[in-house]
């Protein structure tokens, strides 16, 4: 267990094809998952991809109770996701406001899919299967375009919707 050094915009690691897991029982996976909630803890974040960490592969991890990062956000279930695949549940998007680990002291309006169908495997390789919507739905798919190489700011569609935390809510913890 260590809490590892999360990679920050600019880093060409980000922007790489994260490769399907494909063993299971591989203890370097178990030690990736627990290095990764670690590292999201000691972050105070919502979720983290592996290649944040520098690590190629399909796995993410989201979930929180309550969050200071995001105080109006719905709980989601904690979570471990690997190989995941998402399915937009029709062509509804809402724009919210999203930051990134990897992304530190901004925030930017980001378009998302309401409503997503995501399905792929836990650590031991079980299905995951799950109809979601709202803040959930939003975590995942910001969560599974690390895994394509994409970071929010890719995915902003007005620029003036763009800025530091700390300008644009200064009543948030900074991050
Ligand atoms: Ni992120």
């Amino acid at each position: 267990m260590a809490v590892r050094e999360i990679l920050r915009m600019g880093d060409t690691r980000l922007l790489t094809l994260a490769e399907r897991v494909t063993n299971f029982s591989d203890p370097a996976l178990a030690t990736l998952i627990d290095d990764m909630f670690d590292t999201m803890a000691a972050a105070g974040g919502v979720g983290l991809a592996a290649p944040q960490i520098g690590v190629a592969l399909q796995v993410v991890i989201f979930g929180f109770g309550k969050s200071e990062r995001y105080p109006d956000a719905e709980s989601v279930p904690e979570t471990i996701l690997i190989n995941p695949f998402i399915t937009p549940l029709g062509d509804e998007e809402s724009l919210a406001w999203e930051g990134c680990l990897s992304v530190p002291g901004l925030r930017g309006e980001v378009p998302r899919f309401n409503r997503i169908r995501y399905r792929g495997s836990d650590r031991h390789g079980r299905p995951i299967d799950r109809d979601v919507e709202g803040f959930h739905a939003r975590v995942v798919q910001h969560e599974c375009d690390h895994l394509i190489g994409k970071l929010f700011p890719m995915r902003l569609r007005d620029l003036r919707r763009f800025g530091y935390t700390d300008v644009l809510f200064p009543d948030l913890q900074p991050d």
